[in-house]
């Protein structure tokens, strides 16, 4: 029995009838691309939510966590609605809602994708709740629907407009690989991506900073996206290239001229990473995530002083590319190094906080891991 299991049994008195298991992610490269209809390239962390669920005759839900004590919170299903408030629950209940449950559930969650940290510990909560009852109620949804209906469920429900690239690693990653995503039509390709053999490590920082503009920020960010698509008449950014940017600049301002050309540049640097990593080039990697970095900093303007301060202080210490990862603002950055620099790096990043005066960061590693599962 694994132990999401035993702990379902603690709780309710009686087995689940199904538990599965989703992890977060982190993005090589393809910030603020995805609902762009852009290319993203992430990969799935080793870290993964859990769930287990037993499904009752009753048409109430239960929902507990292992983070908050597994004290047991009950919602009636005629109550689902994305009016009702609350706090993580809700993307549990997003999911029910999403994928039109109307049978009582008894659920135990347990996430160990660390929170906050900008390493989607939400998508691992949908991408798991979704997983269990896709199989438990024999749904018959593909990957590509059910992180269509995750995102609704974050979208419409909880109320934040992300894009796809979170719930699809979440549910459709390979061990070994970095996921390419095509978020027009959510087909992928795996990508090898073995750093260890090379003698490489992937950190990743979190800079345990989180600042006001979390939400605000990204819908202002995908709001100029739209602007500028309306503006030129073309379907998505995807469609645009810098010499047409270049050429209608006068129509737009200033700000959306800058928004769209991340947009631009950086759905090409994705492109030119996945060359990069088949030819095991990772000084080009590292080259192309610096540039991505620069371009959220500057362009996009989502980066903060925190994310810069562990990208200057990784490539200072002779990282070969680092960048801040997610929606920015706060949460983690990473930094491709060479395995016997790791403590170094570490070492470094650290002080340069402390002489910041920033609270000090917390470091992880992960290979690339598989996607939701069924334990
Ligand atoms: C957040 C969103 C994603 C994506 C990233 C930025 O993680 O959930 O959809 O837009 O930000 O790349």
């Amino acid at each position: 029995m694994n132990s999401i299991s035993t702990l379902f049994e603690k709780t309710y008195g009686h087995s689940p009838d199904i538990c599965a298991s989703a992890p977060g992610r982190v993005n090589l490269i393809g910030e603020h691309i995805d609902y762009s209809e852009g290319f993203v390239l992430p990969f799935a962390i080793n870290d993964c939510t859990e769930v287990a669920i037993a499904r009752t005759n009753d048409t109430v839900i239960k929902i507990a966590s292992v983070q908050r004590k597994s004290e047991v919170l009950s919602i009636a299903l005629s109550d689902i609605s994305p009016a009702l408030t609350g706090d993580w629950e809700r993307y549990v209940l997003g999911v029910i809602w999403s994928l039109g449950i109307t049978s009582g559930l008894e659920i135990i969650v347990d996430g160990k994708v660390p929170l906050g940290a900008g390493l989607s510990s939400s998508a691992a909560l949908e991408a798991s709740v979704a997983t269990a009852l896709n199989s438990l109620f024999s749904l018959g949804h593909d990957l590509p629907t059910l992180a269509r209906l995750c995102q609704r469920a974050e979208n419409v429900y909880v109320g934040m407009p992300c894009g796809i690239m979170d719930q699809s690693v979440s549910l459709m990653a390979n061990k070994g690989s970095a996921l390419l995503l095509d978020c027009r039509d959510l087909t992928t390709r795996n990508i090898a991506f073995d750093v260890a053999s090379h003698g490489l490590e992937l950190l990743i920082i979190d800079t345990q900073a989180h600042h006001e503009l979390v939400d605000g920020g990204y819908a202002e960010r995908r709001a100029s996206c739209d602007e500028v698509v309306a503006q030129f008449n073309i379907i998505s950014m995807r469609h645009l290239t810098m010499a047409q940017l270049d050429s209608k600049k006068a129509e737009i301002s200033p700000t959306q001229y800058i928004r769209a050309r991340h947009a631009v540049t950086e759905i090409a640097r994705v492109m030119d990473a996945v060359v990069a990593l088949e030819k095991s080039d990772f000084a080009e990697l590292g080259k192309l995530i610096n540039a991505s970095h620069a371009s959220l900093r500057d362009d996009y303007t989502v980066s903060c002083p925190e994310l810069d301060c562990a990208v200057d202080a990784a490539i200072a210490a002779g990282a070969l590319g680092a960048r801040m990862v997610g929606g920015g603002f706060g949460g983690s950055a990473i930094a491709l190094v060479k395995a016997e620099n790791v403590a170094d790096t570490k070492i470094e990043i650290q002080r340069a906080f402390e002489k910041a005066g920033y609270k000090a960061p917390r470091f992880f590693t992960s290979l690339p891991s598989q996607g939701a599962r069924i334990l």
